[in-house]
């Protein structure tokens, strides 16, 4: 049996949600929620999908279906434990018993937590790691309107623990909502930068699920694929916001992305931005968008055979490039791409200080998403990383 076939028959499992996928769909999300029953929704969004109309699309199909609503907008990047326990009393006190999140990662991260921590009257931290969630939640019906966090696809919840001042990842099938209402058409209100740094974030969850220990031929086929389509259409979402094509293949690419690290994990570039956002609030899309090409520079020759893969699903001729020159081409092809976006590339353009590396370089260390990196990395190899970023 060669290495090929025996790694193919690792054991691999691979979840997903239910979900609906084209333009319109927006408007399904008062029909789901008399599939599921409800009674009365928490309706979880945020201040500026509030303001782009999306929360209010979403109240329209609520209203049209007779479902009452409580909306909970209290939601802020990097969603906190306290935004999320105040959602719970929200969602008690109102007796609610289905969610609906309508918005980017945030909001949908956050609705997560309230979902969980209600049905089990646990604190959210408490679920920290790999299956601690005893009891599921109520049904969750999400509406993402970034491409980028496929948040409404994943199994892991990323929440900031406020005191310890790091982001804790739960992962687990029960926090995978019971269904996911894709509408490309949400993203159409999203700014240059904002396009920029979420469809960065899609193409770092592509490549890191590409080169992780835990991918498989499944994951392979969605991570390569979202590569190609974040190549082809990226630059003309930034570039031509009202652009429904590149609009809706960035959509289909977040979802691709999504459903790739799901089940396959992430690696050392989300270990550095998860730190990055807890210890300081920083955004994460743009942290990963600093960060891959050094994190890709470090890996290489771990995983050399995968990330040519990678390479040539960015349109790199990597023929051309067959003995050595291949390292160079990816990491300046992604810089490239991170720069035509309008992202900057240091991470002293977030108003970083050159004193919190050592903290954050133990933090980082110290997340779940590293397990799977596919070179070993120390706590100094992360300071490095995070010196050569900065
Ligand atoms: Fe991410």
């Amino acid at each position: 049996m060669n290495a090929d076939t025996a790694s193919q028959l690792e054991m691999r499992k691979f979840v997903a949600p239910e979900f609906v996928f084209g333009a319109g769909v927006i408007e399904l999300a008062g029909q789901y929620a008399i599939n599921y029953n409800a009674r009365k929704i928490l309706l979880v969004t945020d201040p500026g999908v509030k303001r782009a109309g999306w929360t209010g699309a979403v109240e329209q199909s609520l209203k049209k279906a007779d479902i009452p609503y409580v909306v909970f907008d209290c939601v802020t990047p990097n969603p906190k434990d306290y935004e999320v326990m105040e959602g719970v009393q929200v969602y008690r006190k109102e007796q609610c018993d289905v969610i609906v999140a309508v918005g980017g990662g945030s909001p949908m991260d956050c609705a997560k937590g309230i979902g969980i921590s209600s049905s089990n009257a646990m604190h959210v931290l408490s679920f920290e790691g790999v299956d601690q969630v005893p009891v599921p939640g109520p049904p969750l019906i999400f509406i993402p309107t970034t491409a980028g966090t496929a948040a409404d696809i994943s199994q892991f919840d990323i929440i900031t623990d406020t005191v310890r001042k790091v982001k804790i990842a739960i992962v687990s099938k029960l926090v995978i909502p019971d269904v996911s209402l894709i509408d490309p058409c949400t993203t159409i209100t999203m700014d240059r930068h904002m396009t920029a740094a979420t469809g960065m974030d899609a193409l770092t969850h592509a490549v890191e699920a590409y080169v992780s220990n835990a991918s498989s031929p499944v994951t392979d086929l969605f991570a390569l694929d979202a590569i190609r389509l974040i190549r082809k259409h990226l630059l003309d979402a930034v570039e031509q916001p009202t652009n429904m094509s590149a609009r809706e293949n960035m959509m289909l690419a977040s979802l691709f992305a999504g459903l790739a690290f799901s089940n396959a994990s992430l690696g050392m570039v989300h270990a550095m931005a998860h730190s990055l956002g807890g210890l300081l609030d920083l955004p994460h899309g743009e942290c990963n968008a600093i960060l891959l090409e050094h994190v890709v520079d470090f890996n290489f020759n771990a995983a050399a055979e995968r990330y040519v893969d990678v390479a040539r699903a960015l349109g790199l001729n990597t023929e051309s490039l067959a003995g050595g020159g291949e390292k160079d081409a990816l990491v300046q092809s992604i810089s490239d791409l991170r720069e035509n976006a309008g992202i900057r590339p240091r991470l002293r353009d977030l108003n970083l200080q050159r004193e919190d590396i050592p903290a954050l370089a133990e933090n980082a260390f110290n997340d779940p998403c590293l397990a799977t990196n596919p070179r070993v990395a120390s706590v100094e190899d992360i300071q490095g990383c995070y010196e050569r970023a900065y």
